[in-house]
């Protein structure tokens, strides 16, 4: 059965050394096609929560439930297989840039790897390299920017073609103009998916179905960004201060 990409999130407590709890009590719910941000101080537990979706940790007590199903019920590799990780650290490998769009999909096709990199906004940088889509990159695409490795890392999401969408933004900065193709390409990608995004960038939140803000592995404050500027309270801090 195809996975749709609703997420909840019950009671959930976790910490990763025994007695030190990192997230508490969160409760969530997410829908497909969804944009749920999380917002909140360094150390506050934002990137543990999607480790927890991920199952690279497992929960302590609560449950997560993924198109009602306990996630801890699902096979990891297929879990995985049903979400992308976009911008952060993006782990490039020595091979083609086609080869490193493809990834995982073994299968994909080299109209589908265009097409992605069309969507992503990618295309275009690398149809300007003298060696196109065949262009080798070295393990860490050292030889490719901040920003187009961003990039590529958005074509790889979008040929995976995932249910659930991790976004946790890079906090190394990139030229405006590519800032620009950056966040298109990932408007185009979020469409249709259930988005989870780590943001630095408070405009990159602004338009989420929910924002949650973290603090000390609490949710304190969540509601859309006109709701939580209307509360005066972390938030707005957060936008104003
Ligand atoms: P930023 O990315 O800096 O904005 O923080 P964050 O909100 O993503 O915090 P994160 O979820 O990474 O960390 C929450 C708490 O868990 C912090 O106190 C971390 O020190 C701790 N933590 C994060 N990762 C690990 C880990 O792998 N092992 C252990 N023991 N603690 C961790
Ligand atoms: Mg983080």
């Amino acid at each position: 059965i195809p996975l749709r990409g609703y997420i909840t999130f019950k009671d959930v407590n976790f910490g990763y050394d025994e007695g030190k709890r990192v997230l508490k009590n969160i409760n969530l719910y997410a829908k497909p096609g969804q944009k749920i941000a999380f917002v909140g101080s360094t150390g506050a537990g934002k990137t543990t929560v999607t480790n927890l979706i991920n199952r690279f940790y497992e929960i302590n007590d609560g449950t997560i439930l993924f198109d009602g199903i306990d996630i801890r019920r699902i096979n990891k590799h297929d879990l995985r297989s049903t979400m992308s990780i976009v911008l952060q650290d993006v782990h490039l490998f020595e091979g083609t840039i086609k080869d490193n769009i493809r990834y995982g999909r073994l299968d994909a096709t080299d109209e589908e790897i265009i097409e992605a990199a069309k969507l992503a906004n990618a295309h275009y940088f690398i149809k300007n390299l003298p060696n196109g889509y065949d262009t080798m990159l070295t393990a860490d695409g050292m030889n490719l920017s901040q920003g187009e490795r961003q990039l590529l890392s958005i074509a790889r999401a979008a040929v995976a073609d995932p249910t659930i969408l991790i976004l946790d933004e890079a906090t190394s900065s990139v030229d405006t103009r590519t800032e620009k193709l950056i966040v298109e390409g990932m408007d185009k990608l979020m469409e249709g998916r259930t988005t989870f995004v780590i943001a630095h960038r408070l405009s990159t939140v602004r338009d989420s179905d929910a924002i949650m803000v973290l603090e000390h592995g609490e949710i304190i404050e969540r509601g859309d960004h006109e709701e939580l500027m209307n509360l005066k309270g972390r938030y707005y801090e957060l936008n104003t201060g």
